[in-house]
């Protein structure tokens, strides 16, 4: 907060949208917090977790969120923040506050069925990995000597990719990909859920971190083994041709991953394979 001398206060206001359950409603709560040097988000919500009272002085349950590295590498700490999708743990509040004075306002990403507060359950965005095989496989735990080499080229084109961190900022720009929360049926067992829900996903568009993986693990030199059933499926439903283009997902990742250029080639790759098996048949 700004004082009535037009410097930064002492205090702080954080406005966070909670939900005490999935499916059940979501509310907003402020909270009044102390400014500290070199403060981050996460540290705000340890602040609020140390004494969780808020700005009108009632006592509630802290928020709760998720975090693991605390230094951009996990991706664990995702959410919007002052309407951006980003990381909690490199969003300083000093940052936050010279850009929008009021305070700062936390949402829990908006494509993920919420857990608690900003927890929210990501599952079906690891499903998509496990779709394109986004994996080298090995044949056992033996020791199989050095693999085969990989050019500086090759390497250099592959090396951005593989600084995905599986954060979900390009699904929660991407207009493609939406939300999908399932209702459990009466007397439905938790993992018949779990398979109606799986099944969801896997019609569902898988999103273009998937995309960019299949790419990845299609051009390193051992996974290329398995790069048409990758290919195949990026042509089945929920693929790429999911993706409408709009490219809002390139201007969000933080690893400022070529994603565009990714959706780009797996389109060239899928039609390639599409064309040899045309020939071939
Ligand atoms: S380019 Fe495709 S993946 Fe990226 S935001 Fe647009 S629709 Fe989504
Ligand atoms: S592609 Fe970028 S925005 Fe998407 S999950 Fe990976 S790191 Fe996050
Ligand atoms: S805690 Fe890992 S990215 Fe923020």
């Amino acid at each position: 907060m700004i004082d009535s001398a037009g410097h930064p206060g002492t205090t702080f206001d954080v406005r966070v949208l909670r939900q005490d359950e999935p499916r059940s409603t979501s509310y907003w709560q402020r909270f009044r917090l102390k400014r500290e040097p070199d403060m981050n988000v996460i540290s705000v919500l340890q602040q609020i977790a140390e004494a969780a009272v808020t700005a009108d002085g009632k006592a509630v349950a802290p928020v709760a969120w998720s975090c693991n590295c605390l230094e951009e590498v996990c991706g664990a700490c995702t959410m919007v923040i002052n309407g951006a999708v980003r990381q909690a743990c490199s969003a300083l509040v000093d940052q936050l506050l010279h850009d929008e004075p009021q305070g700062i306002e936390l949402r829990p990403l908006s494509k993920f069925p919420v857990v608690r507060d900003l927890v929210v359950d990501r599952r079906r965005l690891f499903r998509a990995l496990a779709r394109v095989k986004a994996w080298i496989p090995v044949d056992g735990y033996y020791d199989l000597g050095r693999g085969p080499l990989q050019s500086q080229e090759a390497q250099e084109v592959a090396y951005p990719l593989s600084e995905c961190m599986s954060c979900g900022c390009c699904l929660e720009a991407c207009p493609q990909y939406t939300r999908i929360e399932l209702t459990p049926l009466s007397g439905e067992s938790q993992s018949d859920f779990r398979k109606r829900e799986q099944e969801s996903h896997d019609q569902a568009f898988m999103g273009v971190h998937a995309i960019s993986q299949a790419l990845l693990f299609n051009a390193h030199p051992t996974g290329q083994m398995n790069a048409s059933e990758r290919n195949d499926a990026l042509m089945a439903p929920g693929g790429i041709q999911g993706c409408g283009n709009a490219q809002n997902c390139v201007a969000v990742c933080p690893k400022h991953i070529p994603l565009t250029t990714s959706i780009a080639r797996a389109g060239r790759a899928t039609t390639m394979q599409m064309f040899r098996r045309w020939f071939d048949a």
